[in-house]
């Protein structure tokens, strides 16, 4: 095997977005398998790389996970790097990026074990509706919308978050109902495709059912886009910038996935041959 393509025990064999990948890498005669990270039988050092893919129980861990990317990115080509994922899976690294100019959704961080006065954060801000949210989470696990009225009864979910980990407090952006999210697509730092999604949340009310991908404009959101890779400053092999729009109509960074993103490679059809050949050419 050449390449191993990281999954996790919950879906062996990818997800339908993602399993494109496979086929575009055997046309290039590349011999590329899905392999469960944490399996203990692997050997990383039979590979001459490992792309991390569907993990999607690492931040149910993360901890392990992290140490798991350092010790393969010692025995094999890990992508994206191990230092990447580690700076990736926890959301403080959107502070640092807003320090570097990037506009990113506000967001009110409370750190672990403490807690906050919701009421009085909503006067000051004037946020109306508010989202809770882990700053280690994937798949909106463990995220609440709490309209303005609910707020104090929101004290045991600021507890329960916080007694694990940092807390994220956001406005509730209502564009998400309409517009939903676009993510920007890139493959080693050049543009693939973008996608319009709509909330993973599945409580939240949405105006479209599944992600479709659109042609974006050269200017506005791509052009964002491509701010947060240079603020970001790290060699990506695959990245996804997820930007939303404000309560004033102002798009912000609301994620960058460089961990364990779906890529839509189904949505695109030259999208799995784009990935496929820049992990070729990493070899
Ligand atoms: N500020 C927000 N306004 C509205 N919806 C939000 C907001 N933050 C999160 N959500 C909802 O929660 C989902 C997951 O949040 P997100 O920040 O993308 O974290 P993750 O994808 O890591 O779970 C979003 O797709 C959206 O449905
Ligand atoms: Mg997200």
């Amino acid at each position: 095997m050449d390449v191993a393509i990281l999954t996790y025990s919950g879906m062996p064999q990818l997800d339908a977005y993602e399993a494109p990948l496979l086929p575009a890498l055997a046309e290039l005669g590349v011999d590329a398998r899905p392999v469960i990270w944490d399996d203990p039988a692997v050997d990383f050092r039979d590979v001459r790389a490992a792309v991390v893919r569907t993990v999607w129980d690492s931040h149910l861990r993360r901890d392990t996970f992290v140490a798991w990317a350092e010790k393969v990115g010692r025995l094999t080509k890990l992508y994206n790097s191990s230092d990447v994922l580690r700076w990736n899976t926890h959301k403080l690294y959107l502070r640092e990026l807003e320090e570097k100019g990037v506009p990113v959704t506000p967001t009110v961080w409370v750190e672990r074990g403490g807690s906050i006065d919701l009421e009085a954060l909503t006067r000051s801000r004037g946020w109306d509706t508010l989202v809770l949210k882990p700053a280690v989470s994937a798949g909106a696990l463990k995220t609440y919308i709490i309209p303005r009225a609910e707020v104090s009864a929101a004290r045991s979910l600021v507890a329960e978050v916080t007694a694990s980990c940092e807390l994220m407090v956001q406005p509730y952006l209502t564009a998400f109902e309409t517009e939903g999210e676009r993510s920007y697509i890139f493959f080693d730092g050049a543009f693939s495709h973008a996608v319009r999604r709509p909330p993973t949340l599945q409580s939240a009310p949405r105006g479209f059912a599944k992600p479709v991908v659109f042609t974006p404009d050269a200017g506005g959101e791509l052009k964002l886009a491509e701010q947060v890779l240079e603020a970001i400053g790290r060699p990506l092999l695959y990245a996804r910038v997820d930007v939303a729009t404000d309560n004033a109509g102002v798009t912000r960074l609301q994620e960058v996935e460089v961990t364990e993103p779906s890529l839509f490679l189904s949505l695109d059809p030259e999208a799995p041959r784009r990935l496929a050949r820049a992990i070729a050419a990493k070899l």
